[in-house]
């Protein structure tokens, strides 16, 4: 299976599925809410579902770099992914997980209007699950078991507050917050040290795992 292009449904076009209501990002400076806003309108450019999600390395290293977070999921369950885009991760995370024969149920929260749009397209069965929020900020309507979050999504400063905020008000007890952060091949920049960041937010790592040759994606997790 590793290697193969996914599983996962076609892509999905932006056709004027959705408008720029203004969602709370007022909590950012100015600089770092431009950028979160700026990604939406780059990713509808594209209509490949893997650059939709922001990523250029084709199907096989998104499959060698994100499969990873598996890692962390060893049962059935709700799986939440704050900043998730087009859906096109949870697709896939749904199909590989299946593969192992672990059930999970998709959810998602992402700023981009249009894009929440696309996933509840993607995931035409799950369209409730979907919200559009600041994920800083967002008071789910349940907990989940696994959810799972960029450290970028947040400015650096924030970050603290932020997965202490998501454990207590998302995760399920029992289950896990999941941070991944991603480097860059063009740009030559590896991906931050999540273990480090959650451990100097006062947390205790439960594992790590990372994706890419080179290693282009870590991931570590903690326990609700
Ligand atoms: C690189 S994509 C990640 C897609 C998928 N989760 C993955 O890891 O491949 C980042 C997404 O997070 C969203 N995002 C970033 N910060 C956010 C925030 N504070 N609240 C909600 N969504 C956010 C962006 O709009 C963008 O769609």
């Amino acid at each position: 299976m590793r290697g193969l292009r996914p599983r996962c449904g076609p892509p999905v076009s932006f056709s004027s599925l959705g408008s720029n209501i203004p969602v709370g990002l007022d909590t950012f400076p100015p600089d770092f809410a431009a950028h979160i806003r700026g990604l939406e309108a780059a990713y509808l450019r594209e209509t490949d579902p893997i650059r939709q999600s922001g990523f250029s390395g084709g199907s096989d290293r998104w499959r060698n770099e994100r499969e990873p977070i598996l890692s962390a999921v060893k049962r059935d369950g709700d799986f939440l992914d704050l900043g998730c885009a087009n859906g096109f991760l949870l697709e896939c995370l749904v199909a590989w997980a299946a593969a192992r024969e672990i059930a999970l149920i998709p959810h998602g929260v992402d700023i981009g209007p249009s894009l929440i749009a696309l996933a509840k397209i993607r995931l035409l069965r799950f369209a409730q699950n979907f919200h559009i929020a600041n994920a800083f900020a967002w008071n789910p309507p349940q907990r989940y078991r696994y959810v799972y979050t960029l450290v970028d999504c947040v400015p650096s400063d924030q970050f603290q507050a932020y997965v202490h905020g998501v454990l207590a008000r998302c995760v399920a007890p029992g289950g896990r917050l999941i941070v991944g952060a991603y480097g860059s091949r063009s740009r030559n920049s590896p991906p931050v040290e999540v273990r480090g960041l959650l451990e100097g937010s006062g947390l205790t790592v439960a594992g790590e795992a990372s994706g890419g040759s080179p290693v282009l994606a870590k991931f570590a997790w903690v326990a609700a």
